[in-house]
């Protein structure tokens, strides 16, 4: 979630419609090996996402050095995959528009599966250094009854291509106690001018959100979480 998006209270904002059935026209099966093709999402160990399955186009890692300007002046390290398949081909411009949006550049781009009777763990995606920069998209493939989707104690559902950016850094969670899968297009935008928000120090990521609004952060050496350790706000003399 990039911070000072969302009001106190507010944990999903509508940005648009899409016409998705390019899309869905290409998607695969429940049988298609691609959907075990790469379990980085599945096998990360804090965000509860054993039960489920996905298609990974773009992937930026977390970087484990320490957060600094100099840095973070590396980033970002995107990975990409499935690139030359018919499904990528349709969901790029869809990646595009997501991009132009917020200005930015595509640091993750996936298609989470959640097979019938499963769910995430809820959780906080708090994990990755870029989470208070980037922009997190999803929108509805395929959705049916049984699905839920709450953030906090709110409860949110899903019209296939309805286009939303969600709060990710509130607790959340998916589940599936439908009799088919859902799936959901979930895409990462990072904003081209993120670096100029960024403040040198040596200790913390100290983040200025806004003219009056800065953050700041600490790789916890413990679990490898980032937490956030406070906001300030600073008034206008007159
Ligand atoms: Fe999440």
């Amino acid at each position: 979630m990039k911070m000072d998006t969302f009001d106190v209270g507010e944990y999903r904002k509508f940005l648009f419609t899409y016409d998705v059935s390019k899309i869905l026209k290409e998607i695969p099966d429940d049988n298609d090996p691609i959907w075990d093709s790469n379990t980085i999402r599945q096998s990360a160990e804090y965000w509860g996402f054993h039960n489920t399955r996905s298609i990974i186009f773009k992937w930026c890692s977390d970087p484990k050095f320490d957060l600094t300007k100099e840095s973070i002046d590396i980033l970002p390290f995107i990975e990409s995959f499935n690139q030359d398949t018919q499904l990528w081909k349709s969901i790029s411009p869809f990646c595009d528009k997501l991009a132009q949006h917020f200005n930015g550049i595509v640091v993750r781009a996936f298609i989470a599966n959640i097979p019938p009777g499963s769910s995430t763990t809820p959780h906080e995606d708090i994990g990755c250094i870029l989470v208070p920069f980037v922009h997190r998209n999803h929108v509805a493939l395929e959705t049916r009854e049984g699905v839920d989707f709450l953030i906090k104690d709110k409860h949110f559902k899903f019209e296939i291509g309805d286009v939303y950016e969600i709060d990710n850094m509130s607790i959340h969670d998916a589940i599936n106690n439908g009799k088919f899968r859902r799936l959901h297009l979930i895409v990462d935008v990072l904003p081209q001018d993120f670096k100029s928000s960024i403040i040198d120090n040596k200790d913390f990521l100290t983040v200025k959100f806004s003219k009056n609004k800065i953050s700041r952060y600490k790789r916890n050496s413990v679990n490898g979480r980032i937490e956030k350790l406070g906001t300030w706000e600073f008034r206008n003399k007159n």
